[in-house]
Parts: structure tokens; sequence; C-alpha cells
């Protein structure tokens, strides 16, 4: 079958995609979408084995570059490299996190730290890195920040924790900003808000865990990587140029609970 198949095989002829946390999950499987409709792609990721696999596992235009977002160093080497290696970069998806599950009193200021490096730090200077380059395009450019149901409903140290939540409220907040600040030019910022759902993310949860999560969802399943990343093509497409600053909830109805 087509993947994504309400998209033409060419949608994305000649554009250029940078994707973080590519090397898994649904930055993995956005990588996928795209390259189904003709990009480029940019794997970044700090998990190079994974970026290794994910690209024998890909065809098309695929570049990998290793890059821990929790280091702007590293998001500059990263922003570099598509400098050097991209005529201009038309999309930008920042899917890398971490997930952390602990209980409040767990939660010290070194651990704080490496969830807001990771997940706020590293999202706020990729979209900073963007949007430098993208004002500077004729066709100007795309910036999808993966964020969180939970960043509405906290995290209560069950799959997910303060940190983390908090993290993903901040990260929402990063969109409108920034989303504010660019009103008038040519690009545009938006959220995705995924709910529970199945990737590697979640290896490490109880299938019976797992299983209860589906049940209260009024889907009755967990999200599919597919889903985002179908959600993530929309919102990159020229279909979706009167959305803007905003957050599309993809969580199988975990929003209205
Ligand atoms: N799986 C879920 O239930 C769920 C729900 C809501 C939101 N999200 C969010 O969706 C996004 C993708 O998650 P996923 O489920 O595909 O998880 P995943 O673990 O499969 O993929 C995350 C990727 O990010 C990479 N990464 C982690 N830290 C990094 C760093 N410092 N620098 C560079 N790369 C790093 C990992 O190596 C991994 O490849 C994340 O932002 C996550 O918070 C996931």
């Amino acid at each position: 079958m087509t993947p994504y198949p309400t998209f033409a095989s060419d949608a994305f002829a000649g554009k250029t995609v940078l994707i973080t946390g590519a090397a898994s999950g649904m930055g993995f499987e956005t990588a996928r979408a795209f390259l189904s409709k003709g990009a480029e792609i940019v794997l970044a990721d700090r998990d190079a084995e994974g970026l290794a696999r994910a690209k024998s596992e890909l065809s098309g235009k695929v570049h990998t570059v290793t890059v821990d977002i929790g280091q702007n160093d590293s998001i500059e080497t990263m922003f570099a490299y598509c400098d050097a290696n991209l005529a201009q970069l038309d999309h930008v998806i920042c899917c890398a996190a971490i997930i952390t599950a602990k209980k409040i009193p767990d939660q010290d200021w070194a651990h704080w730290e490496r969830v807001m490096s990771v997940n706020l730090l590293g999202t706020f200077f990729t979209v900073k890195g963007a949007v430098t380059r993208m004002l500077g395009n004729a066709e100007g450019g795309n910036i999808v920040c993966v964020a969180s149901d939970v960043a509405y409903h906290g995290g209560g140290g069950l799959i997910a924790d303060t940190a983390y939540a908090a993290s993903k409220a901040g990260t929402l907040s990063i969109v409108k900003s920034v989303g504010r600040e660019l009103a008038g030019k040519n690009v545009r910022i938006n959220a995705l808000n995924p709910g529970p759902t199945d990737s590697p993310m979640h290896n490490h949860i109880d299938p019976a865990l797992k299983e209860r999560i589906a049940a209260n969802l009024p889907r009755r399943r967990m999200g599919r990587p597919h889903d985002m990343a179908a959600a993530i093509l929309f919102l990159c497409s020229p279909e979706a140029s009167f959305v803007y600053g905003t957050a599309v909830d993809v969580d199988g109805g975990s929003s209205f609970r």
C-alpha cells in the first residue's frame, strides 16, 4: 500500500526536512512519510547506531547527523551540517525528547536540569536555528514541535512526571511566543500533542498497563507513530497555511476526558 495515500507522491518534492529524534518512533516514521512524498531528509539524533539503522531502512535522499539537543554547541553543529549540505531548510520537526516518570520525592535538581535541557532548551534552540534560516527563504518554512497531551493533563509519575509534563507545557508556550513574534512573516510554527503512543519510548512499560491506557481512551487504542506522521505532513502542507501558532491534539480523545 502507498503510505499516506491522501498526499500526492510528489507533495514535498524539492523540499528539505530536518527531523530531530529521527532514529526512533514518531521521528523515524515522520522521515518515512516525508520521503514517500519526495522530500530530502536530515535525520538527527543522539543515537548514532539508531541513525545508521534508520538510514538503512529508508530509501531516498537521506542524511544523518548525530546531535545531542541538550547541548547548544551540538545543535549549532547540526545546523552547520544543514547549511553545508542542503540548498535551504524548508521544514523542521522537533521530535527529540526524553520521557521520565519519577514521583515527586525522587525528582531532584539534576533531574529537572536534564529534562529541561533536552526537552525545553533543546526545543527552543532548534526552533531558533530553524527560524533564523527560514526567514531568509523565499517561500519561508514550517516548524512543528512535538509536545504532549500531558502538557494539559499533567504527569502523575506513572508514565510521565512533573518535569516532563512541565517541559511539554513549556514547548506549547514556545510555539505561542515564537508564533506571536513571527506574525506577518512567512514562517509557520505549530505544535502537535500526541496522546499515549505505542513507540519505543514506552518499551519499558508493562503490556498490561498499555492495555489499560488504551482501554481508557475514547478511541480504545494507543496512538501509532503513523498517526503522528500523518498530522505532521498536514501541518507542513500548503493546505495548513491558516493553521498557525496552535497545537493539534492527536490523542485518541484523551483531551476531552
Ligand atoms: N510515545 C508517547 O506516548 C508520546 C506521547 C506524547 C508525546 N510524545 C513525544 O513525541 C516525541 C517522539 O517520541 P517517541 O514516542 O517517538 O519516542 P522515541 O523514544 O521512540 O524517540 C525519541 C528519539 O529522541 C532521541 N533523543 C532523546 N534525547 C535526545 C537528545 N538529547 N538529542 C537528540 N536526540 C535525542 C532518542 O534517541 C530517540 O531516537 C517526543 O517529543 C515525545 O516526548 C510521545
